[in-house]
């Protein structure tokens, strides 16, 4: 077993959306932290006790709150943020939604919030109002009252089966 001391930096390397990343971190640093300073600044921070959500990104295929992992545990990770959601310019249809229903205001809450939905429709691609609405409970937004969410991922839904059927 390897043991790191405190004081000493560790080597990690990541795949997020599709490259490969190599970092030096202490073993203290979150993973919010290491995926901001790489430069994916669309991951957020909104509280420190792992209730809100903003830091959502989808890591082998889970959604995580990356706030609530250290870098270190990531090592070798596959991992998705929303900047890598978009192919060639066009947005994902969970993108399309949120502008297309208003689902976002100040947008702070929206990368995880968008993030959290991904998850939730490849789990489940037909939900009822309910599971969406239990589907993003681990999500919080102080903006929109969620009415306008709950549509976007609706119309997401409806728009990536359309595809699919
Ligand atoms: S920053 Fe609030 S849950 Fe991660
Ligand atoms: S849009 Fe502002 S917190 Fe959700």
């Amino acid at each position: 077993m390897k043991v790191v001391n405190a004081n000493e930096k560790v080597s990690i390397k990541l795949r997020i959306n599709g490259k490969d990343y190599e970092d030096v971190v202490e073993p203290r640093k979150l993973l919010v932290h290491a995926l901001r300073d790489l430069g994916f600044t669309g991951v957020h921070v909104g509280c420190d006790s792992s209730n809100c959500g903003a830091c959502t990104v989808i890591m082998n295929g889970k959604s995580v709150k990356s706030c609530t992992l250290l870098a270190v545990e990531a090592n070798g990770a596959d991992i998705l943020t929303i900047e890598g959601l978009e192919k060639d310019g066009k947005l994902h249809p969970i993108q399309e939604g949120f502008w297309e229903k208003h689902g976002l205001q100040c947008g702070y809450c929206t990368p995880g919030m968008i993030m959290e939905a991904y998850f939730l429709l490849k789990e489940n691609p037909h939900p009822t109002e309910e599971e969406i609405r239990e589907g993003i409970s681990g999500n919080l937004c102080r903006c929109t009252g969620y009415q306008n969410i709950v549509e976007a991922i609706k119309y997401a839904s409806e728009k990536m089966n359309s595809k699919t059927d």
